[in-house]
């Protein structure tokens, strides 16, 4: 059993979570891959292969028991968790309010809302007993910040918003430090395929830096917040985003 601080990433086969898995691997870290796809399973082998520490645990973060499994995997091969980093997310359905239904709505909000309920319910109780611990949600600028045809995936991110300012407060008394990191426009495959892309998000301002991120940038971000530079950073939703909400 490792002695070296572990963190779980969800979300980790892909795009920002797989970039987080990359930076936490470098610091040191020993991380559980958290993802419904199997890649990770062939991430985490090849980091095995690098003399890193890494393993894959087949996840549904919309399932509370394969939620509650992902914790305790991450617990009993690396002894305690001290960090988590959510990024399993999906796109909304990219279509103005008036014309989703309620099918398209509950989608988005189980994976983006309720699936992070439940991972920092049980990312939270596993650090509990030990006051120590720092959990990250990757929500979106999307949270606070109006986009045309995404009002389904804006409310799911402002609820995750909401969720991380009440959970810091129950947790602030326990040295469990929650936050969240809102990311703009990043160059992965859920940005490729989805409202991005969409013609009426052209319009709108959403690039002042003229580029979509690298998902490093979201990741180095996450990674600080877990890191022992962040100890007094808790509640807080901190945009990731070459400028996007003040523009
Ligand atoms: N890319 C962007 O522009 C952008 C901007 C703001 C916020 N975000 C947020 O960042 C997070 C990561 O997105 P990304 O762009 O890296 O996307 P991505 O599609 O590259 O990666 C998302 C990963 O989540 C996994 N996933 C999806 N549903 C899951 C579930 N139910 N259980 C477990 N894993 C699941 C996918 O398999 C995938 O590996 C998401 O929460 C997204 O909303 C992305």
């Amino acid at each position: 059993m490792s002695t070296t601080r572990s963190a779980i990433v969800t979300g980790g086969a892909s795009g920002i979570g797989k970039a987080c898995v990359e930076g936490l691997v470098a610091d040191g870290w020993s991380v559980t891959i958290a993802d419904l796809s199997d890649a990770g399973e062939t991430m985490a082998a090849s980091i095995r292969n690098s003399g890193g520490e890494a393993q894959f645990v087949r996840t549904d973060v919309s399932e509370e028991d394969s939620v509650r499994a992902m914790v305790e995997a991450a617990v009993s091969t690396y002894g305690q968790l001290h960090g988590a980093i959510n990024c399993a997310g999906i796109a909304g359905c990219s279509k103005p309010i008036h014309e989703i239904s309620i099918d398209e709505w509950d989608r988005v909000h189980r994976i983006n809302l309720r699936g992070m309920f439940f991972c920092l319910k049980y990312e939270v109780a596993a650090m509990w007993p030990h006051k120590h611990g720092s959990v990250v949600a990757i929500s979106s600028a999307a949270a606070i910040k109006g986009l045309p045809w995404s009002s389904d995936y804006c409310g799911s991110k402002a609820g995750v918003d909401g969720m991380v300012r009440g959970a810091a407060m129950d947790c602030a008394e326990q040295n469990i430090r929650v936050n969240a990191i809102l990311p703009g426009a990043t160059v992965t495959p859920l940005a490729m395929g989805s409202s991005n892309a969409n013609p009426a998000l052209a319009k709108t301002r959403t690039r002042p830096m003229g580029r979509m991120a690298d998902p490093s940038e979201i990741a180095s971000a996450a990674i600080w917040m877990l890191s022992d530079g962040a100890t007094f950073t808790t509640g807080i939703s901190m945009p990731v985003d070459g400028g996007m909400v003040i523009a």
